[in-house]
């Protein structure tokens, strides 16, 4: 242990609602709200005593409302103090997880003692687009045509191909089937039920309860996870239609479009110490990759193995692993190559990663993620009574990030 190693003293997340869910009308900047200041409520931390906030947010058209610097608006509207640093992030689904290695490197570099990492997402509260060619500066007459940033998630317009394609042609070449990706998805919402059930994601660990006013009658509380399904079967999913013309990605072993929020505080081990804080984990490494376009189902392997040599470590000695589901095929395809040629150790990584359940059980509210695979990855080493683990994820046009940690 060194006094200035970097550990997470609080780490707390909203549940993710559903894309038509009871969170759809709620602003991503009201969440993130939320989630700052219930993660430095839990642990009494005074507002005064962080000195940096990286926010993750990767759909601008959700908050483009609101005009920009969501993480500068959030942190004001948390009741942070005037003179407290802030940075927004888009690394798309990356982004939470950049905002913890940002955190990192400052307190490592000597700039800060204490960051909150934090991102949030509301892809139910995204609204259709008017560009301005064909409005403020073309359109004298007749109907306005809308886009909705959504579709394909974009990115074709500058002529990539849809990640859902992108992610399915991959897991092909890599030799997994629409089967195997359907039977993860299936495993992703088994999961999830059985950790729900033997309380894991209670109140007061990774989930804090949202409350949410209606114009009429009382407040819904939402305290759970709205995405996972307990009806499945594997009939039922293989005759679910693929999406965007990818060959395997389907509304089943895909995530859908949700909202959520996540923040993780971070500080120098003294500092912990000083204010009398227990460290929860220790952050030994992160680490960030990119790569060709088309491959990145690819990069959370490639994330992972930059972290590992880092630290002169192997992927056998991970007591457990959190890739994030993107798509079913991103998971099978990093533990596949992180697995080698070697089926036993494949299923044996099977078997470590997402324990809890992933993205395709929980959601997916882009840029809230990386931050949620972080605190799920530490509340489970914490409940076995420690070890390590590592957290992956993949964001758009491949970029990775990655974070291993030490309970
Ligand atoms: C795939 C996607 C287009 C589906 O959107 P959607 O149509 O709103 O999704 P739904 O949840 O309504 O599911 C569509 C249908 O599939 C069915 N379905 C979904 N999951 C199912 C499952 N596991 N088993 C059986 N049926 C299922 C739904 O019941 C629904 O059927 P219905 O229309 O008869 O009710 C959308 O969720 C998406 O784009 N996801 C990917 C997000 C993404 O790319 N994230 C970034 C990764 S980098």
């Amino acid at each position: 242990m060194d006094a200035n190693d970097v550990v997470i003293v609080s780490a707390v997340r909203t549940p993710f609602g559903r894309f038509d869910g009871v969170l759809r009308g709620t602003d991503s900047i009201d969440l993130g709200v939320m989630v700052l200041q219930e993660v430095i409520r839990r642990i009494d931390l005074d507002a005064r005593d962080v000195d940096e906030i990286y926010y993750g947010t990767c759909i601008p058209a959700e908050y483009a409302i609101y005009t920009n610097v969501p993480a500068r608006q959030i942190s004001l509207l948390a009741g942070f103090p005037e003179d407290t640093i802030s940075l927004t992030i888009d690394r798309a689904c990356c982004s939470s997880l950049t905002a913890l290695r940002l955190g990192y490197r400052s307190i490592k570099a000597g700039d800060a003692d204490v960051v909150i990492a934090s991102g949030a997402e509301n892809m139910g509260n995204v609204p259709f687009i008017a560009s301005a060619a064909k409005t403020r500066w073309g359109n004298r007459l007749g109907p306005i045509e809308l886009e909705d940033v959504l579709f394909e998630l974009g990115y074709g317009r500058k002529g990539f191909a849809p990640v859902a394609t992108d992610a399915g042609h991959v897991a092909v070449e890599y030799g997994i089937s629409r089967d195997m990706q359907d039977e993860w998805a299936m495993g992703s919402h088994a999961r999830w039920y059985r950790a729900y059930e033997a309380g894991k994601y209670k109140i007061g660990e990774e989930i804090m309860p949202v409350t949410i006013p209606q114009k009429r009658g009382e407040p819904i509380r939402i305290d759970k996870d709205e995405s996972p399904r307990d009806n499945l079967s594997s009939e039922r999913m293989a005759k679910l239609n693929t999406v965007y013309g990818s060959p395997t990605v389907t509304a089943g072993n895909a995530p859908g479009l949700n909202s959520g929020a996540s923040a993780i505080v971070i500080m120098r081990r003294a500092k912990a110490q000083s204010l009398g804080f227990k460290p929860l984990a220790t952050i030994k490494a992160c680490e960030c990759a990119a790569g060709a376009p088309k491959y990145m189902a690819c990069v959370p392997a490639q994330t992972i193995e930059k972290l590992l040599t880092k630290l002169g470590k192997t992927i056998d000695q991970m007591d457990l692993m959190e890739i994030n589901e993107a798509f079913a095929a991103v998971t099978l395809v990093s533990l596949k190559m992180l697995a080698g040629n070697e089926p036993e150790k494949y299923r044996t990584l099977q078997e470590k990663t997402n324990v809890n359940g992933g993205a395709i059980a929980i959601g997916h509210p882009v840029g809230a993620s990386g931050a949620r695979i972080t605190m799920t990855l530490m509340y489970e080493l914490i409940r076995r009574g420690g070890g390590s683990g590592v957290a992956a994820i993949c964001g758009g046009l491949s970029q990775g990030e990655g974070v291993l940690l030490e309970v």
